[in-house]
């Protein structure tokens, strides 16, 4: 067997991204077998590498072009019963082989040709033993290929922004067509086998197309009934990061690179809770009900009509990656809810909406969903937030309710306090006057370079539009909600320890509680499932809106009229209890 020539490095500044220093160890086109292989160093100076995430294996490498043509090292880790190396490309057979120094002997076979799974143990190795994977050879199609089958997503993709990425105007004036270190985001395979080369002779491989995101695929679309040759199917961000980030963008060309990957994998979205995925990895149920706004490949499944808890007891922990939230095949067009403005984009709900919405629990899914509603309400709404609900808090969620002024108990009795228990609610006037609203004030970029991805307030540019000092603004009325919650908590603890039912005294300032308080007591748990019952009407209503109020997490910024009316309602009920 023979190894040609190292394949040419594309990434730009090689030296400090970590993935194309792993494409550094060495990938050789095999022109004997026509087959890709990657070299791994000698185990002795790997052993001890990152261990590889339980489940599913992922995308877990950003490589410019978005799916790995060719074989990619990921990681060579020494176990108990041998070496497991793991690698990354496209699908197909791969196989393992491994010699005991580079000069010398002729490479053997390790186990059998694998495929899927992209990860192979090797037992008992040799102390200075060197391994390499050789995988499929890239041969690319391009889009036109898969129409006649796939003629629906093809249509649709088609109209994305991604087709024009090559013929892009900005693109050509910038030199892009014959700057090589343009080619690997801006066309499909540039580098590779079968990959574009120029635009004369490939122009079936301008733009980012289909095997951007799946992988080379010709092997596919000759033979479709061949199971090992199905294109990969993935939802990890790393797919869409090999291009979508800054890292990897020439210099010259920064200020048209936001850094969407990177500022992704810093925000909240980036990686899944760790409570919700030992919840999901303990009971099935769990993958549906919390997995429908805590992980990524639930709710993609659940939007497919298949039900997770069957079909993804391995495979939950995809994060609330750039396919949630983005539609990977199609451009739609919308029409602003607020101002009627049309616009387009590839998201899969709206901006903006000004209907009442919660997705519950415990809800059929495909009857919940209203893809209507604002692309964050999807899952930032109260959870179906109810007064009966005894057991714990509502959920951390209520975000889209509070900004419209849906949820939550109105104490009439108390003065300037009016309960429209209709549309438009307490509709905080950010609701009604920011025409993108959460993706408005969240999506900020603090810098040019930067995408808003990250999803904080990065500036407060925007409130310059209505009001001259926000900074100071926030700071005030954040330390007046602050102080009211604070307030509110310390007259229900008054109530706990005053005019509790005497059978509910044992549970100190916990009397008020949920059975599983939530977090401004510490300690638990609270009164049980029959003691709930004890503790009066007004007092439920009084922590029901305090800790909406709470878990906002906003402190007035999304809707300070409505969290006022809100905690003095609760003030008002409890002090009526206190004084009475
Ligand atoms: C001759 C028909 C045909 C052509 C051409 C074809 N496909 Fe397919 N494709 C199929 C069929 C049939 C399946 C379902 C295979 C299965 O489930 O085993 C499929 C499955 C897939 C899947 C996986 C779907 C899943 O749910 O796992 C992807 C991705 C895909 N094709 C992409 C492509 C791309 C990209 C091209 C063009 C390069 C292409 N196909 C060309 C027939 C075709
Ligand atoms: C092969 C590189 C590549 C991959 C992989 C890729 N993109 Fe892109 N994407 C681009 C390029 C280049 C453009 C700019 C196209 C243009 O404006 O001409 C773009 C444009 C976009 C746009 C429109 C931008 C705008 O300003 O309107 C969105 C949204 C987008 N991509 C999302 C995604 C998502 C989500 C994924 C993963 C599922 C993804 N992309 C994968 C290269 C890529
Ligand atoms: C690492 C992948 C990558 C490389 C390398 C790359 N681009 Fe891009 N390019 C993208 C992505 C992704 C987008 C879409 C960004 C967005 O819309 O946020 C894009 C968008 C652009 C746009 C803006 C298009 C528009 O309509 O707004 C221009 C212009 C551009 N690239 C030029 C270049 C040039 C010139 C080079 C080489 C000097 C280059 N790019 C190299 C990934 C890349
Ligand atoms: C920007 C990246 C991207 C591009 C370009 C893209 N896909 Fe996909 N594709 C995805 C992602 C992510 C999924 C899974 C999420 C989903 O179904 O929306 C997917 C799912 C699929 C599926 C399985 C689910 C289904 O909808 O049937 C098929 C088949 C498929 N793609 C084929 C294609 C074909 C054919 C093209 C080109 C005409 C294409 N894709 C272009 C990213 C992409
Ligand atoms: C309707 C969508 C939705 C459902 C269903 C849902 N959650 Fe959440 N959850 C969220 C959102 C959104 C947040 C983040 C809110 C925030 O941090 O302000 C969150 C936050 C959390 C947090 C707090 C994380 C932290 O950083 O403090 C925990 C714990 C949690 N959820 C657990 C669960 C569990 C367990 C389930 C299933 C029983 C579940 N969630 C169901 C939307 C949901
Ligand atoms: C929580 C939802 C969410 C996630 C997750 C997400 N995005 Fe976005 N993205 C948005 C919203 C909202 C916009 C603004 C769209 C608009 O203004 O039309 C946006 C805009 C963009 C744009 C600019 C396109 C345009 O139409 O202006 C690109 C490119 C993009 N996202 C890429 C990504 C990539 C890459 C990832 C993953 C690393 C990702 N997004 C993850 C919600 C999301
Ligand atoms: C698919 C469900 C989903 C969608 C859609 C979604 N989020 Fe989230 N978001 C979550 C979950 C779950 C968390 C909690 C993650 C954690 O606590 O680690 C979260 C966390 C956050 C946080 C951080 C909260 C904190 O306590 O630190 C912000 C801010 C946020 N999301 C804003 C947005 C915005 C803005 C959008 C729309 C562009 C959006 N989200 C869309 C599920 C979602
Ligand atoms: C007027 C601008 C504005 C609008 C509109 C807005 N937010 Fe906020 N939001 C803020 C500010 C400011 C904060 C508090 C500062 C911070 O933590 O970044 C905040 C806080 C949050 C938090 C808690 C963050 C944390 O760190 O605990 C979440 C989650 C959130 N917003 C989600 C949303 C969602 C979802 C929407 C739409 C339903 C929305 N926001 C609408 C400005 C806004
Ligand atoms: C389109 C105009 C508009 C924009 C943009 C806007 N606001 Fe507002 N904001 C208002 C209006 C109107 C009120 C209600 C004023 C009142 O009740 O006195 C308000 C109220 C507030 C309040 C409560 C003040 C109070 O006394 O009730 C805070 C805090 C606030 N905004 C912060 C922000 C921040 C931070 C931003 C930017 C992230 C922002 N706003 C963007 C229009 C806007």
């Amino acid at each position: 067997m023979h190894l040609g020539e190292p394949v040419q490095l594309r990434c730009s500044g090689a030296a400090v991204r970590p993935a194309c220093r792993r494409r550094a160890f060495g990938r050789f086109q095999d022109s004997a077998v026509g087959r890709t292989v990657v070299v791994v160093l000698p185990l002795l100076l790997l052993a001890g590498l990152s261990a590889m995430a339980q489940g599913v294996q992922h995308l877990s490498v950003t490589l410019p072009g978005g799916m790995p043509g060719t074989p990619v090292m990921t990681g060579i880790q020494q176990t108990t019963n041998g070496v497991k190396t793991s690698w990354d490309g496209p699908s197909g057979y791969y196989q393992v082989w491994h010699k005991m120094n580079l000069t010398g002997s002729s490479w053997l076979m390790v186990g059998k040709a694998t495929n899927l799974s992209r990860t192979a143990t090797i037992p008992a190795p040799y102390s200075n033993d060197f391994f390499r994977v050789s995988g499929p050879a890239p041969r690319y199609a391009g889009a036109q290929v898969c129409a006649g089958c796939h003629g629906n997503i093809h249509a649709s993709v088609m109209l994305t922004e991604h087709t024009g990425a090559f013929t892009n105007e900005l693109f050509v004036q910038q030199g892009g067509q014959t700057n090589a270190s343009c080619l690997a985001c801006h066309t499909v395979g540039y580098g590779l086998p079968s990959g574009f080369t120029d635009a004369a002779d490939t122009p079936q491989l301008e733009g980012v197309q289909c095997e951007s995101c799946h992988g080379p695929a010709a092997n596919h679309a000759a033979n479709p009934g061949d199971p090992t040759v199905v294109p990969r199917v993935e939802l990890a961000a790393q797919v869409c990061g090999g291009c979508h980030s800054a890292g990897f963008a020439p210099a010259s060309v920064a200020a048209y690179h936001p850094s969407f990957f990177e500022d992704w994998s810093t925000s909240p979205h980036g990686a899944v809770v760790p409570e919700v995925l030992r919840s999901m990895a303990s009971s099935t149920n769990s993958i549906s009900s919390c997995g429908r706004c805590h992980s990524g490949s639930a709710r993609l499944t659940l939007l497919q009509g298949r039900n997770p808890s069957a079909t993804l007891t391995n495979d939950f922990s995809v994060a609330i990656t750039c396919a949630v939230c983005h539609d990977a095949h199609a451009q739609h067009v919308w029409t602003n809810a607020l101002n009627g403005v049309v616009y387009t984009n590839q998201l899969r709900n709206p901006l903006s909406s000004t209907n009442d919405y919660v997705l519950t629990t415990s809800a059929v899914f495909t009857n919940a969903y209203n893809p209507n509603i604002n692309v964050c309400a999807q899952c930032h709404n109260d959870r179906g937030a109810s007064l009966k609900v005894t057991d714990r808090a509502p959920h951390h969620s209520p975000q889209y309710n509070m900004l419209l002024g849906t949820v939550g108990e109105l104490n009439t009795n108390v003065v300037g306090v009016v309960d429209t228990n209709a549309p438009p609610y307490y509709s905080s006037p950010h609701a009604l006057l920011i025409a993108d609203q959460c993706a408005d004030c969240h999506l900020q970029a603090a810098t040019n370079d930067a995408s808003g991805h990250a999803f904080e307030v990065a500036t407060y540019q925007l409130c310059l539009r209505c009001h001259t000092d926000p900074a100071g603004l926030v700071q005030f009325v954040t330390n007046d909600i602050s102080n009211q919650i604070q307030q509110t908590k310390a007259l229900l603890d008054m109530w706990a320890a005053n005019k509790a039912p005497e059978a509910l005294r044992k549970y100190g300032t916990l009397a008020w509680e949920y059975t599983t308080p939530g977090d401004l007591s510490s300690g638990g748990p609270g009164p049980d499932a029959t003691e709930q019952g004890m503790i009066t009407n007004v007092i439920q209503k009084a922590r029901f809106d305090l800790y909406l109020v709470l878990y906002d997490g906003s402190y007035g910024v999304h809707n300070a009229p409505y969290d006022i009316e809100l905690l003095q309602s609760a003030q008002g009920w409890v002090e009526g209890q206190l004084y009475q």
